[in-house]
């Protein structure tokens, strides 16, 4: 199970009197076993000296942008790819209204939008300040997009005022990031979900495809997210917004998808085949709508390629967790397709009238070489939730 302990901590600093408490948080952090690199914004510079954060971590501590000698080391971008997790400690009211629109008018703003990692902030400015409207519309903003809010905490403030905007204690930070990394299996995994239907050209307006909604794959996408990895969503047309904090690659056909996925391969720990992608494609589509004439047409159709088997038959290719849809003799059916394409999981689902596709309800037999789980109906949420669950065993065993 992963932890604090050899994790690339990105510590952001901002101005506030509590930032002299994150030299307190560095110490804990690296105690814990983190390497921590430090970001100050100019603000954060008027509180505590860059220097007593360097003498604490061993690290150069960046505060300038354009700062050539620093930038000649580690680039402000090498510096967002770092950071398996940035944690932005005090965040005074200003850093997240910045965050919420997007500015990126210093490094420690910029390095935010660039960092693919998860982002926590623990929140700390005067009472009256945090419970401004502008300051909870941005906390909304910020949570929707999956960034972290921890605290804050509830008590006396330097300034004198009472009530909640005290940033949350180092040990209470450095405890509440323990506990999420121990039930993130998934930290610093890359993982790539495909979702949704594919539509097969027939003309330019008609088109083979199915009754894919995307919903498992999205779900699954998510909980992959909430368990710690940085997650690729290969999409199929669907109507649905993209997880929080999951990137999300749109193609249509099979064929797309198929070029989305070994485009993105290499670099990926677990991939999950939740796609519904058509098996046949027609061999010619045509440029102009086909008109009707005559009373019979034929459509003549081609394989596509197996994406799911192709990625399973890579040398050190990934975990893969295949799906199998199938509308009788499921468990057979299920097992000859785990041998068949060599997984190393699969979660199979009755398809039909009422099952399986588009509903918010599913249920999934689970099998693996050695045995099998069945979960049972429930929303597709928490159905990829036990789903991922049980992979992450399997996903520790095998490792
Ligand atoms: O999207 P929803 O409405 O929420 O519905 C969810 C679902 C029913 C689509 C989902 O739970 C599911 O079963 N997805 C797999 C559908 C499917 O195509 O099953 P299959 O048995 O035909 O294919 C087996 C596996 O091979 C799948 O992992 C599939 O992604 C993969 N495959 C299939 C064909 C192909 N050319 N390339 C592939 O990678």
């Amino acid at each position: 199970m992963a932890g604090v302990a050899k994790q690339n901590i990105l510590l952001g600093v901002t101005g506030g009197i509590s930032a002299y408490k994150s030299v307190e948080l560095a110490r804990l952090l690296l105690k814990a076993g983190a390497s921590v690199r430090v970001v100050m914004t100019e603000a954060a510079g008027r509180f505590v000296s860059p220097l007593t954060f360097q003498a604490v971590t061993g690290n150069p501590v960046r505060t300038a942008l354009f700062d050539e000698k620093h930038e000649a080391a580690m680039g402000h971008i090498e510096l967002a790819r770092w950071a398996d997790r940035m944690l932005i400690a005090p965040a005074s009211a200003d850093f997240m209204a910045r965050m919420a629109q997007g500015v990126a008018n210093d490094l420690l703003s910029t390095v935010y939008l660039a960092c693919p990692s998860p982002v926590a902030i623990a929140p700390a400015m005067n009472t009256n300040m945090w419970q401004h409207p502008a300051v909870q519309h941005n906390l909304s903003v910020l949570e929707g997009r999956g960034v972290r809010v921890l605290g804050p905490a509830s008590g006396e403030q330097a300034c004198g005022d009472k009530g909640f905007g005290r940033m949350l204690e180092p040990m209470e930070i450095l405890a509440t990031l323990k506990k999420e990394l121990q039930s993130m299996p998934f930290a610093s995994k890359k993982v790539l979900v495909t979702a949704g239907p594919t539509h097969e050209a027939i003309d330019p307006v008609r088109f083979i495809g199915n009754r894919s909604s995307g919903k498992m794959g999205y779900a699954l996408a998510r909980a992959f997210q909430e368990k710690g990895a940085d997650v690729l969503l290969v999409s199929g047309p669907v109507s649905l917004a993209s997880p929080p904090g999951v990137e999300r690659i749109e193609v249509q056909t099979a064929l797309q998808m198929y070029e989305a996925v070994f485009e993105n391969i290499h670099a990926v720990d677990i991939f999950a085949g939740c796609a519904a992608v058509a098996d046949y494609r027609p061999e010619h589509a045509s440029e102009q709508k086909i008109k009707k004439s005559a009373d019979k047409m034929d459509i003549t159709l081609v394989r596509n390629p197996d994406i799911l088997a192709e990625v399973a038959a890579l040398e050190d290719g990934p975990f893969t967790l295949g799906f199998a849809a199938e509308t009788e003799k499921l468990i057979e059916n299920a097992r000859a397709k785990l041998q068949a394409k060599q997984l190393d999981m699969l979660a199979a689902n009755r398809v039909g009238e009422g099952m399986g596709f588009e509903r918010d309800e599913n249920s999934l037999r689970v099998i693996w070489s050695a045995g099998e789980e069945q979960l049972p109906v429930q929303d597709k949420q928490l159905l990829a939730e036990a789903l991922v669950d049980l992979l992450a065993n399997r996903y520790q065993a095998n490792e």
